[in-house]
C-alpha cells in the first residue's frame, strides 16, 4: 500500500506535492519521492525513511515545475532505500505506482533481453519502460499508457508523466484506489482524499479499468479495455481530513476490519498459478534445498501472530503431514527447545520487530534451524534475520490491535501448508485443487461477512455493559476463540477467556451465570454437533449464548440468543471468516465503552522489549 499525489497546475506544484504526501503517510512511510517538470528537464528527489528526509532535499534543490507527481512507499518488491523509491524513470517518461504487479518477473526479462536496464529492485520500474516502449509507436500518452496497462497482471494504480508531452498526465487504477481533484486551471491526482483536500473539495473517484488524463483545461476519463469516454459523478467532499484519513471510517482499526478482503487477495493472488491448485512460493528458494531433511516445523510468534500460527498448525499438520508446534515465543529460549537442522523455523510477526520473537529466532538458528519468517514489514529485522521471507501484503497496519495483518498470516500459512503437502508428495492434486479454489473465494465471502456490521453493533450494544465473557471454539475455531478474547480484553479492557469448547466443563463452567455470555465459534465442519451440547450446558445455566454460525444451520441457531452468521467456506477456512464478526463486536464494544480504540492503554504497535 503506497501514496501517490499529482498535480497539473498553473502555480509551482512542489508545496501541494509534499502536503499531499504528508497525508498520505499513512498509507506507507519507508520512503518517498517527487519528479517535477520544468524547462523540458525532469528533477527527480528521492529518499530513503520519513517523509521528513525527502522534505529537506527538496528545501535544499527547491525542484521548480508546475506539473509534478510524488510517491510515499510501503515496500513490497525490493527493501526500503533510495533506489528503490519511487518515481521510476526510463528516458522521457516517469512512473508512480501503488500495487503489485504479478507477472513483473516475466516482463523485466523480456525488457532485458531487448537491452533495458533497469536500476531498482521493485516491480513498479517496469511499467516506465512499458510506457517508453509504447510510447516510441504510438506517440501518445494515452494510447501508449494504454499499451503498457494491457501487459499487466495485478493490481495498480499508476501516475505517468512523459517529457514528450510535459502538460499531461496520465493515470488508472486497477484495484487500487485512485481520486482525481478537480481545481481551477489545474487537476490532481491522488490515492486517497486528504491528500487534496488543501486544494480542492470536488473529487472524481475512478473505478477499476478507468484511465484519466489530466490537464489545465480538465480531466477526461476512458475505459482501459474499450477507450470509450466513461463519466464519473463530481462529488463535493465535506470531510475533515482526520477523517479523510481513515477513509470516512472513525477508527483507523474499523478501516483496517474493512480492508481485509482486498489485503487477503493482494496476499494470496500473485502466489497462485496458472495451474489448477498451484501454489508458487518463489520465495522459499532456501527451504526448498533442505526440504527432503525436513523432520518438523516449528512456529514462533506472539499474541495474534500466535494465534495465527495455532490455526497454520493444524493446516501444516493436515495438508503437509509434517509435526509442527506452535510456540509463544517469550517462552521459547527458556526450555532448552529441542531444535536443530532438520527443523523448520517459522517466525511469525507482523511489525518484524517483536524482541520476544527474535531473541527465539536467535537461539532456534543457534541451534542450526533453517528460519522463514512472514512479516508485513520489508526489511524488518525478522526479514533480514530469516533464511527465506514470505511477506504477508496487508499495507500499514496503524490500529494497535492486529486484524487485517491476521487474516493475512493466516492466507500465507494456508499458502505454506499447500506447498509444503504439494512438495512433499502429501497432498494430493484434487484437494489442493480444492483448497486453492476455497482460498481464491474467500474475499467475496469476506465482504458478505462485513456487510453485517449494522447487526453485529446491535448486538454489541445489547452486550455494552458485560464484565467478563467466554469465547468457545473446537478444533480450527479454538484460536479465532482465542482471537476474540484477546480483541475484547485489549480495545474494551473486559475480561474474557479463550478455551477449547470442551474444556470448559473442566473448570471455566463454574464463571457461567446470567452476567457472563458465552460466544461459541460454532462453524460447519466436523465439530459443530459435538459443540451443540457444550451450549446447551451454557444454556441450563442461564448463561447469555451468542453463535458464530454457518447461515442455514438452523440447530446452531436455535441455541443461540444472538447470531453472527457466515457463508458456508471449507471448514479448514472457516477462521477467515469467523474472526471478523469477532473483530468487529470487540471494536464496537470499546466505541460504545468510549476506549481509545486505535491506542488502547499499555499497548504499544510493536513490542520491541522483552
Ligand atoms: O508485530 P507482531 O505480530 O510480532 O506483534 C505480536 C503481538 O505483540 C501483537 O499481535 C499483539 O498481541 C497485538 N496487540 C494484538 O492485537
Amino acid at each position: 500500500m503506497c501514496g501517490i499525489v499529482g498535480v497539473v497546475g498553473k502555480q509551482p506544484c512542489i508545496e501541494i506535492l509534499l502536503d499531499g504526501l504528508r497525508r498520505l503517510e499513512y498509507r506507507g512511510y519507508d520512503s518517498a519521492g517527487v519528479a517535477t517538470i520544468s524547462g523540458g528537464e525532469f528533477t527527480i528527489l528521492r529518499s530513503a525513511g520519513k517523509l521528513s528526509r525527502l522534505a529537506s532535499l527538496v528545501a535544499q534543490k527547491a525542484p521548480e515545475g508546475t506539473v509534478g507527481i510524488g510517491h510515499t512507499r510501503w515496500a513490497t518488491h525490493g527493501r526500503p532505500s533510495e533506489a528503490n523509491a519511487h518515481p521510476h524513470r526510463f528516458r522521457d517518461t516517469v512512473v508512480v505506482h501503488n500495487g503489485i504487479i504479478e507477472n513483473y518477473a516475466a516482463l523485466k526479462r523480456e525488457l532485458q533481453a531487448q537491452g533495458h536496464e533497469f536500476t531498482s529492485e521493485t516491480d513498479s520500474e517496469i511499467i516506465a519502460h512499458l510506457v517508453q516502449r509504447a510510447m516510441e509507436r504510438e506517440g501518445d500518452l494515452v494510447r501508449a499508457v494504454r499499451d503498457a496497462l494491457l501487459e499487466l497482471h495485478g493490481s495498480f494504480a499508476v501516475a505517468v508523466l512523459d517529457l514528450r508531452a510535459p502538460d499531461r498526465m496520465v493515470a488508472a487504477r486497477r484495484m487500487s484506489p485512485l481520486v482525481i481533484g478537480l481545481g481551477d486551471g489545474e487537476s490532481y491526482l491522488a490515492s486517497d482524499v486528504p491528500a487534496l483536500l488543501q486544494v480542492t473539495r470536488r473529487f472524481q473517484f475512478l473505478e477499476d479499468g478507468d484511465l484519466a488524463l489530466l490537464t489545465r483545461e480538465g480531466v477526461s476519463i476512458h475505459s482501459v479495455e474499450t477507450m470509450e469516454a466513461v463519466s464519473r459523478e463530481v462529488r463535493t467532499v465535506s470531510w475533515t481530513p482526520a477523517m479523510a484519513e481513515k477513509g470516512g471510517y472513525k477508527h483507523f482499526m474499523l478501516k483496517e476490519i474493512h480492508e481485509q478482503p482486498r489485503s487477503v487477495s493482494d496476499t494470496l493472488r500473485p502466489r497462485l498459478g496458472l495451474t489448477r491448485g498451484e501454489v508458487v512460493l518463489d520465495e522459499l528458494g532456501p527451504v526448498e534445498q533442505r526440504l527432503q531433511a525436513l523432520t518438523r516445523v516449528t512456529l514462533l510468534a506472539c499474541g495474534t501472530s500466535f494465534h495465527a500460527g495455532l490455526v497454520g498448525r493444524m493446516l501444516i499438520e493436515d495438508l503437509a503431514r509434517l509435526p509442527c508446534d506452535v510456540e509463544v515465543a517469550s517462552e521459547f529460549r527458556y526450555r532448552n527447545p529441542l531444535v536443530g537442522s532438520s527443523h523448520l523455523v517459522v517466525a511469525i510477526s507482523q511489525s518484524g520487530e517483536t524482541a520476544d520473537t527474535i531473541a527465539a529466532v536467535q537461539e532456534a538458528r543457534s541451534k542450526g534451524a533453517t528460519i522463514l519468517s512472514v512479516c508485513n514489514v520489508v526489511d524488518s529485522t525478522l526479514a533480514r534475520m530469516a533464511d527465506a521471507v514470505l511477506y504477508t501484503y496487508a499495507g500499514p497496519e496503524i490500529g494497535v490491535a492486529s486484524t487485517k495483518a491476521f487474516t493475512c498470516q493466516m492466507a500465507v500459512l494456508a499458502l505454506l501448508a499447500v506447498w509444503l503437502g504439494r512438495r512433499l508428495g502429501r497432498l494430493d492434486a484434487d484437494r489442493a485443487a480444492t483448497l486453492v479454489q476455497g482460498l481464491t473465494e474467500l474475499p467475496v465471502q469476506m465482504e458478505k461477512v462485513l456487510e453485517r456490521n449494522p447487526h453485529i453493533l446491535e448486538v454489541a450494544r445489547k452486550h455494552q455493559r458485560v464484565r467478563s465473557m467466554l469465547y468457545l471454539g473446537r478444533n480450527v475455531s479454538h484460536p479465532i476463540a482465542l482471537e476474540g478474547a484477546l480483541k475484547l480484553k485489549e480495545l474494551s479492557y473486559v475480561h474474557a477467556e479463550g478455551y477449547p469448547a470442551g474444556e470448559m466443563k473442566h473448570g471455566p463452567i463454574a464463571l457461567v451465570d446470567d452476567s457472563v455470555p458465552s460466544l461459541f465459534v460454532v462453524p460447519n465442519g466436523p465439530t459443530w454437533e459435538k459443540t451443540l451440547s457444550n451450549m446447551e450446558e451454557i444454556r441450563s445455566r442461564s448463561g447469555p449464548v451468542i453463535a458464530v454460525l454457518t447461515e442455514g444451520n438452523r440447530q446452531v441457531a436455535d441455541l443461540a440468543g444472538d447470531r453472527f452468521e457466515i457463508p458456508s467456506c471449507l471448514p479448514e477456512l472457516s477462521p477467515f471468516l469467523t474472526v471478523l464478526p469477532l473483530q468487529l463486536f470487540a471494536y464496537h464494544v470499546a466505541d460504545l465503552k468510549g476506549t481509545d480504540v486505535d491506542q488502547p492503554r499499555n499497548l504499544a504497535k510493536s513490542v520491541t522489549v522483552e
